[in-house]
Order: structure tokens, then sequence, then C-alpha cells
């Protein structure tokens, strides 16, 4: 048998840095253009006490938070995404966290019904601008956080439940749009809606933080995403779940820096885009940005 000499043998790039190229990692990531819509944070404040992160007396910075969400936006568009932007409105200061006004799905709007009255008009404001855009918005019977609680992921939408969104909710989605809604048990009020605790990747894979998760519900995460990017608590913490990813491009917290290191290692390009300021209030990248899908 004749062998070729050693040196013929072409180590990969990987090899090299000592680690093997995993072969179900695609060189490239494909992103996809996405169209987003957000809002103005210019009503943006920490005014009641509705989640862990906010504490009574907090001072927002105005003029950071603008910097930071402005910068967010930069990045969309550089990266090719169409983004849209609804009217603040006085008074509802959360209403910079547009995720939570709607899930929208070819073209369809299931709208919100907020658990604490005092975001509820959020999703008369939300509703305009939906109908002025085109769109018939559907009103929730029961308490739904939209895109906070509500993930589509694949085939499915992932589904949060526990400090929010109801389950009642979950079946009047899955009755809405004819698509699987898989519901999951937070059980962290820290992680107190589901895209504090998982994001989506592409079609086929999620990243999450499993302690977030009741026993069973962690199963059937892992049931679905046998090769999920799972996430540390430090990661976590500093909101690097509350990413927004193109399929290629994951706009992520810069503090999440394990988990950064992970999604490269899976092919994927973090883009380093830091919201602090909005983490005062419980919110990050993903809640300051709605996923129009046509
Ligand atoms: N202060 C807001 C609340 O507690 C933050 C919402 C964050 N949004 C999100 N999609 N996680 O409702």
């Amino acid at each position: 048998m004749h062998l070729p000499p050693f040196s013929t043998v072409e180590a990969t790039p990987a090899d090299t840095a000592g680690k093997r190229r995993n072969p179900s990692v695609p060189d490239s990531r494909v992103p996809r253009p996405r169209r987003f819509l957000v809002c103005d944070p210019r009503h943006f404040a920490v005014q009641y006490v509705i989640n862990p992160w906010m504490q009574p007396d907090t001072q927002v910075d105005v003029d950071l938070a603008r910097g930071q969400w402005e910068a967010l936006i930069r990045a969309y568009r550089a990266h090719g995404h169409t983004v849209d932007t609804v009217e603040p409105v006085a008074d509802l200061p959360d209403m910079v966290f547009a995720a939570n006004s709607a899930l929208v799905l070819a073209g369809r709007v299931f709208g919100s019904y907020f658990h604490a009255p005092q975001r509820r008009p959020e999703s008369t404001a939300y509703e305009t601008w939906f109908k002025t855009a085109g769109f018939d918005v559907y009103r929730p019977e029961s308490v739904c956080e939209g895109e906070g609680d509500l993930i589509p992921a694949g085939r499915y939408v992932l589904a949060g439940t526990g400090f929010r969104t109801t389950r009642e909710a979950h079946r009047e989605v899955q009755e809405f749009f004819g698509v699987p809604v898989i519901s999951l048990q937070l059980v962290d009020p820290r992680f107190y809606h589901l895209d504090t605790a998982l994001f989506v990747l592409d079609d086929s894979n999620i990243a999450y933080y499993p302690e977030a998760f009741s026993p069973g519900s962690r199963e059937v995460l892992a049931r679905l995403f046998p090769d999920a990017v799972l996430a540390t608590l430090e990661d976590a913490m500093a909101f690097g779940l509350n990413s927004v990813s193109d399929g290629r491009h994951v706009f992520i917290s810069p503090r999440a820096e394990a988990l950064a290191v992970e999604l490269t290692r899976h092919g994927y390009v973090p883009v380093p885009v830091d919201l602090s300021e909005f983490q005062k209030a419980g919110g990050g990248i993903k809640c300051c940005t709605q996923e129009i899908r046509s």
C-alpha cells in the first residue's frame, strides 16, 4: 500500500487552532433581509416596577439611551435590514419595547394585551400603526405580550408563560395562525419574558439559557433542538439572549462574551450593540425590535 507523505496532509484552519472542525457547521451562514418595526426612545423612563430589573427612583440617561438605540438602527440598516418606526406616545415609557406589541407571521398581526395596566394603552398605539400600514390586527382575549413571549422557530411558535403571556393566549395563537405552539414554562423572574432566555438563530436552531425553564420545558427544548447553543447565567444576565439573528449576523450585547464565542464557533457572526441603558427597564436588543414577517 502506498501512503502519501505526511507533509501533504493539509490541516484545516480549525485543526491548526487545536480544535477539530465541526462538520455539521456550514462554512458560511446565509443572512435573510428582515423588516423591523421600532419605537423612538424619546419618552423612555423607569416610572413603575413590573419586573426585577426595574428599581424605584431609577434615572435614565435619555441621551445615552437614544445614542445606543440609534446605533442599533444603524447596525440593522448597515446589514441590509429595513427599519420602520412608530411614533412614541408620552407617558408610555415602555413603548420603546416594540417586540411586545404583536406577533406578525405571513402578514397577519396577532396584537397584544398587556399584563400590567400601565402598558395596556400601547396596544392601541401599535394597532394604529399596523392599520395605517395596511394590516388587520387581531386583539387577543387573554394576556399576551407579543414577541416577548412568542417566538417563531422553524415550523413552530415557541411560547413562554409563567410571568406574562398566559397558556390561554398560547391556544389563541395556535388557533389564529394554525401553527403548532409549544408552551414553555419560565421559572426565574429575572427572565420573565421568553425573549430574555431564548432566541432563534435560524430556521433550525436556537440559543437559550436552560435554567430559565422548568425541567419538563428544558426537556422539550432539548428534544426539538438537540444542537442548540447553550448560554451561561452570565450571558443571560447580560441580556445576551435578548438578541436578534438574521441567520448569519447576531446583534448581541457585547457583555455576553462567552455566548459570542460560542456563536462564532457555530459559524455565526456576532454584531455587538450595547443597550445597557434599556436594561434598567429589563429590556435589550430584541425587546426593542418587532419583526414584520410577510
Ligand atoms: N419594562 C418592560 C416590561 O417589564 C420591559 C419589556 C421588555 N420587553 C421584552 N420583549 N422582553 O414589560
